[in-house]
């Protein structure tokens, strides 16, 4: 909540400060863009299916709107620039690329999950920078933000999941970080547990990791486990670290722990109502963004 809070008084403070400061002078004139960024990926195939679905639903959701795309993630930016010879912006090119085609309302819409490090240091540092650029400059939430983020993540969660028996679970691994945000995922945990859903979240790089999900599935007598990336897009950690043949595997270390293991590698970019959230915190960018031209004073 305060993160949110915090995120909503940077936007603000870019959007309404339009006289002083910065070194742009203002575009107006009421061309309307939404910049999706999302870490990105390498792989074309899971890019389509994750990323690129989002932003086409987002597209959809908002005709008056031209949707852009920027990734976060410089290392994939430089891949796809060799491998394919697409030059894919960063969040702060995109907005300069904007700021020259004329938009003056703008909404920077992530895909990340969490509001973490990705979020802070390359979307909301990048965003403050154009401080005075656009008339209207708003970033949505990422995938877990308010408490009804939670609610509608858990369902989303619910949706993609199979039907099962009292002995079978499903086991996320979502990336995990050093930043507080990582706190994210046990906040999940709790929501699944108290909505009964059969789900546990273990994280690559954070808390909680495998060992706490392999305590929590002994305690509740699972025997029986499918295993899904709580990422955007199956890419690498999903392939290798969750699913791979690897003996340090999520997937050979419950084998190893005489678990019965299945795997979906599928990205959540893929789960049609985890795209809806996506429209859904554009959409909430817009109406703080009306609120907002209709009378608050400061
Ligand atoms: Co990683």
């Amino acid at each position: 909540m305060c993160l949110f809070l915090l995120v909503t008084a940077a936007a603000l403070f870019t959007s309404c400060q339009s006289t002083k400061g910065g070194n742009y002078t203002m575009n107006t004139g009421g061309k309307k863009g939404i910049l999706v960024v999302s870490f990105g990926t390498s792989f074309p195939e899971t890019r389509k299916a994750t990323i690129e679905a989002c932003e086409k639903v987002i597209d959809a959701a908002f005709p008056d709107h031209e949707v852009r795309r920027a990734f976060t993630s410089h290392i994939v930016i430089d891949v796809i620039k060799k491998k394919e010879g697409v030059t894919i912006y960063k969040p702060e090119e995109a907005l300069q690329q904007m700021y020259k085609d004329g938009f003056s309302e703008v909404i920077v819409q992530p895909l990340h999950i969490i509001p973490g490090e990705e979020f802070h240091e390359k979307i909301v540092k990048n965003v403050q920078a154009f401080h005075g650029a656009f008339e209207v400059l708003r970033i949505g939430d990422p995938i877990l933000s308010t408490n009804e983020d939670y609610a509608m993540a858990v369902e989303a969660m619910h949706e993609q999941m199979p039907d099962l028996g009292p002995d079978e679970a499903v086991v996320f691994m979502g990336h995990g970080t050093h930043h507080p945000a990582n706190a994210a995922y046990a906040a999940l945990q709790y929501r699944l547990a108290m909505e009964g859903v059969p789900a546990y979240v273990g994280t690559v790089e954070g808390y909680p990791e495998l060992e706490e999900v392999l305590t929590l599935l002994k305690r509740d007598n699972i025997s029986k486990v499918t295993l899904m990336p709580f990422m955007v897009v199956a890419g690498d950690h999903a392939s290798n670290d969750m699913a791979g043949d690897e003996p340090d595997s999520w997937k050979s270390i419950l084998i190893e722990e005489g678990f019965d293991v299945s795997v979906y590698l599928h990205g959540l970019g893929e789960n049609k109502a985890i795209q809806d959230i996506y429209v859904q915190h554009v959409k909430k960018a817009l109406e703080v963004q009306e609120k907002h031209e209709h009378g608050h004073d400061h």
